[in-house]
């Protein structure tokens, strides 16, 4: 068991609405709504946390919300290294009809102030040292400029963290430049913040990233350390909702990571991990029969070998 803190700056509150057929600018009766406390570090904390790791969870969170947060810490058990910002924290409305369409809207986070982002640094300074790995994921909210994250992965990887990045856009491109130990971007995050540079790979490497994770949807997961590279396949499975596929995938490579697995084994399992969210509405392990199942039909071959 490995003690990890994820990092989630941008945290939301899921507040997914079903109703048989949205009919846009007339009254519409929803027969369910759901409210959840979400965001991506939330998520991985608690892919973590089912697997039997010690999970804190910290970033930026509205203090004029906080029920939802407040219940999901507690209820799991989470060390909350939240700090509490005024406003509230964003909802991302998610409208689910019957026939699969999903309508996504979502809003802005509360503007995060300079005072806050010195709170937020000040407590990492004083508890980091207690954890193996932290997990920074998600975007920023606003008031974070990528030049204060780049500083703060400095800081966390000053207290001998491990630090992994799961972020996209401006943030994963000045990310990087800290030297992350791991990073999980999809395909276009990558391409996004590499400019499609033949060797980027390499690159990253030679910056101190030893671990790049790429994902690829369906097509499954190719892992990348310096001088070898691993691609998984997950087995066919029935979608039900992709919402926590990438958390699920990162939280299922630290677990391997941390626990010394051996790295066929470890991308074998994250990928199972994956694939069950994608089978779920929500995400997490909650049948080990059907994850052992899963494993099972992953196909992982080495790529290189250098
Ligand atoms: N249809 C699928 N079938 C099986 N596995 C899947 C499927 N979609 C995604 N996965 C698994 O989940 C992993 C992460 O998915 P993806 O590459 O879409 O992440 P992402 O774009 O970061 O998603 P997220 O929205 O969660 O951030 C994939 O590498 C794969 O292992
Ligand atoms: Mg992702």
């Amino acid at each position: 068991m490995a003690k990890i803190l994820t990092l989630t700056l941008n945290p939301a509150l899921d507040l997914t609405v079903r109703l048989a057929r949205l009919e846009p600018g007339a009254v519409n009766r929803s027969e369910a709504m759901l409210t959840h406390a979400a965001g991506k570090g939330v998520n991985v904390a608690q892919v973590l946390a089912d697997l039997g790791h010690d999970v804190s969870v910290g970033g930026f969170l509205g203090e004029a919300n906080p029920q939802a947060f407040d219940a999901l810490i507690s209820r799991r058990g989470f060390g909350d290294a939240f700090v509490r910002v005024p406003g509230e924290t964003r909802s991302n409305i998610k409208i689910a009809e019957q026939d699969g369409r999903v309508t996504d809207i979502n809003a802005p986070g509360p503007l995060v102030s300079e005072e806050a982002q010195h709170a937020l640094l000040d407590k990492v300074a004083m508890i980091g040292a207690q954890f193996d790995a932290v997990v920074v994921a998600g975007s920023l909210p606003r008031g974070v400029s990528p030049q204060w994250f780049q500083g703060l992965l400095q800081q966390l990887k000053g207290l001998g963290l491990k630090v992994a990045l799961d972020t996209s856009g401006e943030a994963l491109r000045t990310g990087l430049q800290a030297g992350p130990w791991l990073v999980k971007p999809n395909t276009e995050e990558l391409a996004e913040a590499l400019d499609y540079a033949t060797d980027a790979i390499s690159q990253l490497h030679q910056q101190g990233v030893e671990h790049v994770v790429v994902s690829d949807g369906a097509a499954g997961v190719t892992w990348y350390r310096p001088g070898t590279a691993l691609h998984a396949t997950p087995p066919k499975v029935t979608v039900a909702s992709t919402v926590g596929a990438g958390d699920s995938l990162l939280a299922g490579m630290l677990h391997g990571l941390l626990s010394d697995e051996a790295a066929e084994q470890t991308l074998r399992r994250a990928t199972a991990i994956a694939a069950m969210a994608v089978t779920q509405i929500g995400f997490g392990i909650s049948d080990d029969a059907q994850l052992a199942h899963l494993e099972s039909g992953v196909d992982v071959r080495t790529l290189t070998e250098q």
